[in-house]
């Protein structure tokens, strides 16, 4: 029997690619792991007007964690017009099978660690090194939401008086999507953010909300914030509102060490960061819970590069190290982080995106080599 078993669920797209790329590096360093491949994305919500099958589901329950590769995701009425036509009309509704996973499987932890690679000619500065930990099951993304809005919930709301102004809006004119926040969340968020900040002797880190105008949620995040801070005196806690945080990492992100948000918030600063190292490209991204973790790239699915092997793996190998960083196989994780840094480095071997034209699947062997 191997020593584990890996959920490998390349979804759409070049999800496919760069999960090939993905299995170069790990055959290279001969992880002792079984690959057991799960059924998700755009294919199965048209044929089976459901994109996580119970299939796959049922697959999460018998791995250690799982490896993903990118998702197709349209808003609610595109994804009903490509259902196939027996499945129209059934009352079958899309959403994002990754969103619905991290609930699932209550991966609260969303992990993403953005880090200059020397040499890359696309990094903003060379000195970013910086981590986001994204809350990953509640906020925004929690998927409590009403359009039309029902009468009980209509009455229930205007208990409060900022409600007076919706008064005479038919519920047909009117969408809700709620925040909702746990202090349980937000302590573990915070409590993860600091508890990396402590073993990577960060100095730093910064709570990127909005209480002064969202200051129920955004203000019991500040506040947990503020209490677990001082159960570490050696790292600061930075607070800083999401509009204010995209102008100073666009500025200065060489300052900031380990980020932490809510849902959205977290969603929307992660993208910013990553294009400071590099793009989607250099992403890679843990959703980690109790006992179970999905480790992806942060880039989705690019369809018209399907199956091209285009795009660039690094992302992909990334979410791979980090894998294996949760795995505890940290000497071969530190293998692939050195691989890619010298192969970036060289800069031989490169996709479009670096200015080469090489395959995904020459930069993982280029990396294999490395290794
Ligand atoms: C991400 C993505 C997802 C998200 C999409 C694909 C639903 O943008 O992982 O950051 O919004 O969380
Ligand atoms: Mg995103």
């Amino acid at each position: 029997m191997s020593k584990y078993k890996i959920a490998w669920l390349p979804g759409d797209g070049v999800g496919n690619d760069v999960m090939d790329a993905a299995k170069i590096i790990l055959d290279k360093v001969g992880l002792d792991a079984e690959y057991i491949h799960g059924d998700v994305g755009w294919e199965f919500w048209k044929r089976e007007g459901n994109p996580l099958p119970e299939r796959t589901i049922k697959i999460f329950k018998e791995t250690d964690c799982c490896l993903f590769g990118a998702i197709t995701s349209k808003p609610k009425d595109e994804a009903e017009k490509e259902l196939s036509p027996e499945m129209k009309d059934k009352g079958f509704v899309y959403s994002s099978p990754i969103v619905g996973l991290r609930q699932l499987l209550n991966l609260h932890t969303n992990m993403r660690p953005c880090k200059a690679f020397e040499g890359n000619p696309l990094n903003h500065r060379d000195d970013i090194d910086l981590v986001v930990f994204r809350e990953n099951t509640e906020g925004l993304y929690a998927g409590v939401e009403f359009h039309p809005v029902p009468s009980e919930i209509f009455n229930a709301l205007m208990i409060h008086k900022k409600m007076k102004k919706f008064k005479n809006v038919s519920l047909n004119d009117l969408a809700i999507s709620t925040r909702i926040f746990t202090r349980r969340g937000c302590q573990n968020i915070i409590r993860r953010a600091f508890e990396y900040a402590k073993k990577h002797k960060r100095k730093s880190v910064t709570v990127v909300e909005k209480p002064n105008v969202i200051r129920e949620t955004s203000g019991m995040m500040i506040r947990e914030a503020r209490k677990i801070a001082k159960e570490y005196s050696e790292i600061e806690l930075w607070e800083t509102n999401v509009d204010a945080m995209c102008m100073w990492l666009v500025k200065n992100p060489q300052d900031y060490d380990v980020l932490v948000a809510s849902n959205m918030f977290g969603d929307i600063i992660s993208d910013l960061a990553a294009q400071l190292v590099g793009g989607l490209g250099f992403a890679a991204s843990g959703n980690i819970g109790d006992n179970y973790a999905v480790f992806e790239p942060t880039h989705g699915s690019a369809p018209k590069y399907a199956g091209q092997y285009r795009v660039n793996p690094i992302a992909m190998i990334q979410s791979v190290k980090l894998m294996l960083d949760w795995l505890g196989e940290k000497e071969d994780a530190n293998k692939i982080d050195n691989a890619i840094a010298t192969v970036i480095k060289e800069g031989k071997v490169k996709t479009y995106d670096l200015g080469g034209n090489n395959t995904s699947l020459q930069v993982a062997e280029e990396i294999a080599k490395k290794i």
